[in-house]
């Protein structure tokens, strides 16, 4: 699937808008239009259902080690600025960067790519930017118009070694950037810190420094012991959050997947550290099978669990759930979701004080006076439990989703491209988005064939009686046949037609949009059978 179609697709019907788009737009933000509000609420609602409201305290799932409850949160986007110091997002949360000095661009330093080349007696790193589509073409003409070549000379370049990253380049002068025509004009790299600032009240000093939610998570932690205390809930337990983040990315890029603004759902999972690594395993495979459930391909979904030194010792795991996005290059995966065995690192900063993860077991990390870095709360956040007495501080599994990445995920596997028959039965392409019944923005469209002899009559009543439970659309303009190809395109699952019959029978006919198949059924059964279609 070309990505430029499905972006063509999601302005041109309204999924999605650039942010300020009339202004030249703002880089990092995008707008839901009118069928992408509805699509991404129905995603949200879909997880919310399934992983809280719908959940069964009672059960023992399949794969889990005990039965388990779960509750929900809604928490500020701005919080006291110690929650940051005492997560470690302050003096953690960064990226590393590059500025060009000729080029004035700034670009996030492991995502630049370059390849040694040597010609006329220098050898050079050539390198290519994040966005570059194909780097190893895009780094050649950057070698040849650096050395003053044309392409059909490419062949007297003589290359030394694959593609790789600009950290494993140390010495800077010999770098000619992804946009610079002279060599060495790249910064070291530096440090950035992702949070955005704002300012809290109209002194706007120092002090009153505040930070935008990097992640919902940490809401959840704070409120720990609010949601023990009011709620009479038991580890094991957990507590979900969904709501907007805010990372201020160096590069964002590939549509809504790396944005600036974002939404996250998420949920801390708080149980006793002997069954954490149950759990763990647990949630991967929990969270792994929803993405099948709401109809991404297995074929294009990867469980991929962290390299053991790429975890914090305290960790006993970190999985993220990825999918092949047509953007990427065959063989590359986006993240959808990381679930991440988080320990006790969260509950005990808070606490305590930030814990340094280098150490084992973890202490406080402390300040040139010896006293903690950053101060926690000096809340008991330790647990008790009330039948065997044991008091401890929980451990934490996080499956962390996001639902722009989601939406965008459901918005690629749902773009496809067939036949069907036009009006006067001859076969044309069509697109069709082959949306999940849950998360479809619309899920019926009601026609009347003709608009006359009672047919819009009827439909308007059908169209206001399925209004009371579901997203649906009345359309009576235009052929019947450009009628079913709006709503294709927008993935309205079901179509609806009152035609001639339906006058004297009562019935419907119900089209399939994926199969196109067609049947009928009595009006006054359509509720339950758009209720058992729709799941
Ligand atoms: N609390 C853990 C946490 O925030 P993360 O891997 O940084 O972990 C979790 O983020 C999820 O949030 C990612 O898997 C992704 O779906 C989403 N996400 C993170 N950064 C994003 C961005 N810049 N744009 C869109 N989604 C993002």
């Amino acid at each position: 699937m070309e990505m430029e179609k499905l972006v063509s697709l999601c302005k041109r019907r309204g999924f999605m808008f650039q942010s300020s788009e009339i202004y030249g737009g703002i880089n990092g933000f995008w707008d839901y239009g009118p069928l992408g509000v509805e699509l991404k609420r129905n995603i949200k609602d879909a997880w919310w259902r399934d992983m809280v409201t719908g959940h069964d305290d009672l059960a023992q799932l399949p794969g889990a080690p005990a039965a388990y409850e779960m509750t929900g949160l809604d928490c500020t986007i701005i919080m006291h600025p110690q929650v940051w110091k005492c997560s470690g997002h302050y003096d953690l949360f960064h990226d590393y960067m590059v500025d060009c000095r000729e080029s004035k661009k700034r670009y996030r330093h492991d995502q630049i790519q370059g390849r040694w080349v040597e010609a006329k007696d220098k050898k050079i790193f050539a390198t290519a930017g994040s966005d570059s589509e194909s780097p190893e073409a895009d780094i050649e003409r950057q070698a040849l118009k650096f050395f003053g070549m044309r392409s059909k000379n490419a062949d007297e370049l003589k290359w030394d070694g694959p593609l790789v990253s600009l950290t494993t380049v140390d010495d800077f002068e010999q770098v000619l950037g992804p946009d610079a025509k002279s060599l060495g004009t790249l910064t070291p790299p530096r440090e950035f810190n992702l949070m955005f600032k704002t300012t809290i009240g109209a002194l706007g000093g120092e002090a009153d420094t505040a930070f935008l939610r990097p992640e919902t998570a940490q809401g959840i932690f704070v409120n720990f012991k609010n949601v023990v205390d009011s709620s009479r809930v038991r580890v094991p337990f957990g507590i979900a959050q969904v709501g907007k983040s805010f990372r201020n990315e160096i590069t964002p890029r590939n549509f809504t997947f790396r944005s600036r603004e974002f939404e996250q759902m998420e949920i801390e999972f708080f149980c006793h550290p002997d069954s954490s690594q149950e759990w763990y395993r647990y949630w991967r495979e929990r969270r792994f099978q929803w993405y099948k459930d709401m109809g991404l391909d297995e074929g294009k979904l990867i469980l991929r669990e962290h390299d053991p030194e790429e975890l914090a010792h305290y960790s006993i795991g970190t999985a993220d759930i990825e999918y092949a996005f047509p953007f990427l290059p065959e063989g590359e995966y986006g993240e959808l979701e990381g679930i991440a065995h988080r320990g006790d690192f969260d509950l005990r900063s808070h606490m305590e004080g930030k814990l340094d993860p280098s150490t084992n077991p973890m202490t406080v990390e402390l300040n040139e006076e010896g006293k903690p870095k950053h101060r926690g709360s000096g809340k008991d956040l330790s647990y008790r439990d009330d039948i065997t007495g044991e008091r401890f501080v929980p451990h934490v599994v996080e499956p962390s989703a996001g639902a722009d990445r989601a939406t965008l995920a459901f918005l690629c596997e749902a773009f496809t491209e067939d036949e069907a028959p036009d009006d006067k039965g001859n076969m044309q392409t069509r697109t069709v988005m082959k949306l999940h019944p849950r998360i479809a923005p619309i899920k019926a469209a009601i026609f009347p064939l003709v608009k006359k002899d009672g047919m819009p009559e009827m439909a308007q009543d059908i169209y206001r009686s399925l209004k009371k439970d579901w997203n649906v659309f009345y359309d009576e303009k235009g052929a019947v046949g450009r009628r079913y190809r709006r709503q294709d395109e927008a993935g309205t699952p079901f179509c609806i037609t009152i035609d001639g019959e339906s006058m004297q029978d009562q019935t419907v006919t119900i089209r399939h949009r994926d199969t196109l198949e067609q049947w009928r059924v009595k009006a006054d059964d359509l509720s339950g059978e758009l209720r058992k279609l729709i799941g």
